[in-house]
Order: C-alpha cells, then structure tokens, then sequence
C-alpha cells in the first residue's frame, strides 16, 4: 500500500482502569471509504476521537500523509482537513442549520458592520440552502432552531456540515442510526460523493450491508485493538461478525 492519508500506529487510551484502546492501529487511504466496525464497547468511538483531536491517548503514533502529527484539539484537527461527526450529536440546539454549518466559520458582513463583528446572516443562509441542496438533505426551512427539527434531520445537518469542511478525512460515527430509508440512502450516496472528490471516509456503522455496500474496505477492532481487515468486495456478513465476535482470527497483523 502506498503511503496512507491518515495512519494510527499502536494507540492506547485508559479511562480510569477500563483500558479503551489497547495497541489499536488503523489506515485510510485518499478516495477510499473505510468502515470500522466492533461490538460495543469495541473501542470505535474512542478511537475516532483519538484521531479527530476530542481525546488524546495515551500512547502512539498519529500520522497524516506520512507526517506525525499531534492532534491536541478537533481545532486543530479541523485545521488540517480532519472533520468528524460524533455519535453523540454536536449540534448547537439553539441555532437554525444554516448557523450550525458556519458554526466557527461565520461569514461576516463586508466593510465596517464585519469588522464590528456583524454577521452576514443572509449570505450564510443562502449558502447553507445550496449546500443542503447539493448534498440531499431536505429541510422545511434553512432558519428554524435544530432543537426543533426531528432527530433524522439533525443528523443529516451533521453529516453536512463535516463534509463541507473536509478537505482529506470526513469520521462519521453512526450517522445513519437515526435515519429513515430515504436519508439513509441519501447520506450514503453523500458518503459516496465526497470519496470520489478524493478525501478519506471513515465510517461506523453496526448495519452490516450498509457496511458492505458503501466500503472500500472494513477493518475491524475488538476488546481495543484491530483484529482484522477486509476488502468490502471479498468479504462476506459471516466473515464480519467472525472477526467481531472472535470466531475469525487473522493471524497476519502486526
Ligand atoms: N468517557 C469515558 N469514561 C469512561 N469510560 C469510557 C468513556 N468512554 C468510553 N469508555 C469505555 O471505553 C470502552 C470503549 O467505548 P467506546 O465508546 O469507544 O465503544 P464503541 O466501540 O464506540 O461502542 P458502541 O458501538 O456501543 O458505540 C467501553 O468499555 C466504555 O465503557
Ligand atoms: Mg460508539
């Protein structure tokens, strides 16, 4: 394999005497959909906060195009091109989905007004309406607070905001729990989308032909650690949850 995009090398986060992530190494490629998936409890979540700069393990290596980085904050992260959508949703309830998509990216208003800090509202709406346009997500309205659209929908404006910003790896932890049909397929087609722009998608998900259907390639953690890694196209529902359960083991990983 050529060099990866986003590489993790052996990473190890305690919380307290629970051991998360035990040695867990992971690589995604430009242009290529990654899953990563476990059993609960497995480490997944962890581990992509780990690489999108929520929390910092203990030990281990983070590289970006060969580089070793360190991811000290999702703003630096973010810096880099890293963008993540959390499983446990971070919407700002209070404000409408066009100042959820600039949320730290406000645009302000040109002349004296911006540099008094005004922001251009208008501007902002009308651009968020085009992206959610683009990317298939269908609000009644763009200026309407988050906390009163349904839980779908507020999932689709995360998934839209961090595909918005990336420029090298989109995380998405479960982005289609909470979907119905219609959106799942949408945000699956998105997925689709951004990865043939070029950047690296890593998805988790506990749908197993969602996980097939979508992925270059699955890799696999277990009690915090990868276990195995597959290429989507060669692999089959029992040979996932083989290796999630234990039943499989790959014996040829470092
Ligand atoms: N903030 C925390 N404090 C203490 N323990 C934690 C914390 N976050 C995670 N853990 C523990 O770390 C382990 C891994 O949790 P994690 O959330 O990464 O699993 P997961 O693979 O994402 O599971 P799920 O599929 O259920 O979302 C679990 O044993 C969990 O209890
Ligand atoms: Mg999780």
């Amino acid at each position: 394999m050529s060099t990866p995009l986003l590489e993790a090398r052996s990473l190890v986060k305690h919380y307290g005497s629970v051991e998360a992530l035990r040695g867990a190494s992971f690589q995604v490629a430009a242009g290529e959909v990654v899953s990563l998936i476990g059993d609960n409890g497995a480490g997944k979540s962890t581990f992509i906060k780990c690489l999108s700069g929520a929390e910092q393990p203990d030990s281990g290596e983070i590289l970006l195009e060969g580089k070793q980085i360190q991811l000290d904050s999702p703003t630096t992260a973010r810096a880099l091109g890293i963008e993540t959508v959390y499983q446990d949703l971070a919407v700002a309830p209070d404000l409408d989905p066009a100042a959820n998509l600039y949320l730290g990216r406000e645009i302000r208003r040109k002349g004296l007004l911006g540099a008094l800090g005004m922001l251009d509202k208008a501007e902002m709406r009308r651009r968020a309406s085009e992206e959610f346009g683009r990317l298939g997500v269908t609000l009644q309205s763009v200026d309407v607070p988050i906390g009163a659209l349904s839980g779908g929908q507020r999932q689709s404006v995360a998934v839209a905001r961090s595909v918005v910003w990336a420029s090298k790896v989109v995380f998405m932890d479960e982005p289609t729990a909470a979907l119905g049909v219609v959106q799942r397929e949408r945000v699956l087609d998105v997925i689709r989308k951004v990865r043939d722009q070029g950047i690296g998608v890593v998805l988790i998900s506990h749908n197993m032909p969602e996980v097939l259907s979508v992925s270059d390639r699955v890799e696999v953690l277990r009690l915090g650690k990868r276990v195995a890694r597959f290429k989507a196209s060669e692999a089959s529902l029992t040979d996932l949850v083989g290796a999630m359960t234990g039943a499989l083991v790959q014996e040829d990983l470092s």
